[in-house]
């Protein structure tokens, strides 16, 4: 039987750095990350808790430019047309500033799907809350975040997209929803301050703000 691993105070603080580093990742250098780094981040995503132990997240990796292409086109699509939308809200210029996808310059590009029928897990917790599924595959995906920036690796989650465009792209079961997409590479600055804080959109709030008592 192994012995339960003890995290000391350095280990802790080394932790919270991690966190407090983990950062949302768009402007990558143009290094390719090692296909052991890569395999590490998928074996890391998998060790993620999941609602009966079901394990739904599938992961697709990007390997044909011609697709690559194609995601970042309907992005950049979708991305007008939300540009749009801020053009009412006088955001316009604040919106058009920010770069929001790295999906053409990321040396690696994976998209997470939900498999809303996994054979694994045979249905347990999900009888009411349908939904813990994709919760477990955000749980993967927040793991992988946090691999990946442990190794130096930078992490964007793409979101301004048609999910079900995105799936049919890529061509996977009808059972498959889209979770992520998600840009990987090195990071041209490492920050400790989320983008959007650097560019004036959002801050990060208060704790006392988000935390309420019954
Ligand atoms: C579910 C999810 C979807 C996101 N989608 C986008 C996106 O489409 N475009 C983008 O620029 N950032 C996206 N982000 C990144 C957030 O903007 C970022 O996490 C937030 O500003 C805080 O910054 P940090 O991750 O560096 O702490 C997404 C983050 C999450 C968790």
């Amino acid at each position: 039987m192994s012995s339960t691993p003890a995290f000391d105070a350095r280990f802790l603080r080394q932790f919270d750095t991690l966190l407090r580093w983990r950062r949302d990742v768009r402007h990558f250098d143009t290094r390719a990350i090692p296909p052991e780094e890569m395999t590490a981040l998928l074996e890391a995503a998998s060790l993620a808790p999941s609602v009966g132990n079901a394990q739904p997240w599938r992961f697709v990796r990007l390997r044909t430019p011609a697709l690559r292409e194609a995601l970042a086109a309907h992005v950049d699509a979708e991305n007008a047309r939300a540009a749009a939308g801020y053009a009412e809200k006088g955001r316009h210029d604040a919106y058009r500033a920010l770069k929001l996808h790295g999906l053409r310059e990321a040396p690696e590009l994976l998209a997470v799907f939900c498999d809303e029928r996994p054979v694994a897990g045979h249905g347990l917790g999900i009888a009411t809350m349908p939904e813990m599924l994709r919760y477990s595959c955000v749980t993967a995906v927040h793991t992988l975040w946090l691999a990946a920036r442990a190794r130096g690796i930078g992490l964007g989650w793409v979101s301004i997209l048609d999910p079900v465009a995105v799936a049919a792209l890529l061509d996977v079961p009808q059972d498959w929803t889209l979770i992520a997409l998600l840009c990987l590479g090195y990071p041209e600055a490492p920050s400790e301050t989320p983008e959007l804080e650097r560019r004036g959109w959002q801050a990060r709030e208060p704790l006392a703000d988000r935390l309420f008592e019954r």
